[in-house]
């Protein structure tokens, strides 16, 4: 189906974490309008099955349908690493995530071929990045690890504190040993946490936010697609909307401590019933 080019993108995550991607896509392509859906009644996707995630992302899809988006950015590397494959088969519209994008700038940042990923459970135990970064090198070495505890510290705000490098310390430190010299932030959270990531594995070790690359490939497909906004949507055009499932409040306070743009309101919807 053609869509039209002012149409806005959808962009979802399991909550607060995808803010960090739709922060780049304002940055990189300020044009665009954006519908956020953030499932903050159903968060962590990070610790849930891949059906569960797969029934989720589904209905978020079908929700951002409804708003008339004309393309779909799965921010969440969660739901990238476990719906994406079966929803990119199901809709008619560009859609993304956020995996293969940061799994590319990895294979070409390493020099000595071994990559750290850190990410949710669900994400590592998927092993996606390995297999991407395998399609493009693979002579790559990629070793995950699971960082749980990075989300609750971030949604606490625990941003620069003792506590976050002291678990930081001990997630990281067989990474570090195992030589890696590039690690992918590989959960929607940890880009707000990049600080204390860097102090920990040290200069020698470049660390990719796949927010950044994901929104310079949505520009690059939205212009094949002849789909990228060329005008400024006009002030008071409610140019970034934002949905979620549930605690609408606390995803304000949130969204507002990372994206300069005043965030007055979310709407909840009942998701479920997508
Ligand atoms: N958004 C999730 C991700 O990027 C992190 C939070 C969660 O577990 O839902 O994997």
């Amino acid at each position: 189906m053609k869509m039209n080019r002012n149409a806005p993108i959808g962009v979802f995550d399991s909550g607060v974490g995808g803010l960090t991607v739709a922060r780049e896509i304002m940055r990189q392509i300020p044009n665009e309008r954006i519908v956020y859906f953030g499932d903050t009644a159903r968060v962590p996707y990070g610790s849930k099955s891949k059906e569960t995630v797969t029934r989720y992302s589904r209905q978020i899809v079908r929700f951002l349908r409804t708003q008339d988006v004309k393309a779909i950015v799965v921010a969440c590397n969660t739901a990238s690493a476990y719906a994406l494959d079966e929803i990119e088969k199901e809709i008619d519209i560009p859609i993304i995530g956020v995996v293969k994008p940061g799994a590319k700038v990895a294979s070409d940042a390493t020099r000595n071929g071994k990559i750290g990923v850190i990410a949710t459970e669900a994400t590592i135990g998927s092993e996606i990045y390995s297999r991407y970064i395998k399609e493009i090198n693979p002579k790559a070495e990629v070793l995950g690890k699971a960082c749980p505890l990075f989300v609750p510290l971030v949604e606490e705000g625990l941003l620069h504190d003792p506590v976050t490098d002291e678990i930081a310390m001990r997630y990281l430190s067989g990474l570090i040993d195992s030589g890696i010299d590039t690690l992918i932030l590989g959960c929607t959270h940890y880009p707000l946490i990049r600080s204390t990531v860097g102090k920990v594995v040290g200069e020698g070790v470049t660390l990719v936010n796949p927010a950044y690359e994901t929104a310079r490939e949505l520009r690059e497909l939205l212009e094949q697609e002849e789909l990228l906004n060329e005008t400024k949507p006009e002030l008071g055009s409610n140019q970034y909307q934002f949905f979620v499932s549930d605690a609408a409040e606390k995803f304000i306070r949130f969204a507002n401590s990372i994206i300069k743009y005043g965030i007055l309101s979310a709407k909840v919807i009942n998701i479920e019933t997508y």
